[in-house]
């Protein structure tokens, strides 16, 4: 019974990865809720090689909470974050990535809006043009799988949040 359900999961993973390789939402809603062994306050987002390919790539997922997280693999540093910039409501997976910089040293990344340009630190989630603050999730690789937790992890970073109810706003 243990073999069984055990070649179940591998293969509801290795298909549904390459559902995900396709950025199928549908795909990746049905992984979210179906994955056995997300850590408690996590869901399942993928297995790690979905998310492997170049640095900077980003990936628009739809999560339990019907709210959009873009996962970035930057300088093979994974990071989440809530997929909606606060001003439009553009989906900032459109953007790209930077480095933040200071007097020539690196201190992080952060995303850069593909709209007007407002950029997010990938750590904080604070904004780098306004006051306006995204949600930051912790992420999780355990045994290449990835989870991303259903909480943000920036919490205690003040400023305004705007979700856009969770979807894409058309004004892009
Ligand atoms: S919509 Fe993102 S900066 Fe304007």
């Amino acid at each position: 019974m243990l073999a069984t359900a055990y070649r179940l999961t591998i293969f509801r993973q290795s298909s549904l990865a390459s559902k995900l390789t396709q950025n199928s939402f549908k795909s990746l809603r049905f992984m979210a809720s179906a994955h056995p062994t997300a850590p408690e306050g996590y869901f399942f987002a993928g297995p790690m090689s979905a998310f492997s390919h170049e640095t900077q790539e980003i990936f628009p997922i739809d999560t339990p909470l019907n709210k959009r997280i873009a996962i970035v693999n930057r300088k093979k540093k994974l990071s989440a974050v809530v997929n909606i910039c606060p001003h439009q409501g553009v989906g900032l997976h459109k953007g790209e990535c930077v480095d933040i910089e200071d007097m020539g040293i690196t201190w992080g990344s952060a995303i850069v809006c593909a709209s007007h340009g407002w950029s997010f630190d990938l750590e904080t989630g604070a904004c780098g043009n306004t006051r306006f603050v995204i949600d930051v999730h912790d992420i999780k690789v355990v045994e290449d799988n990835v989870y991303v937790s259903l909480k943000p992890k920036n919490g205690n970073i003040q400023g305004p949040r705007r979700d856009f109810g969770g979807k894409e706003s058309d004004l892009n």
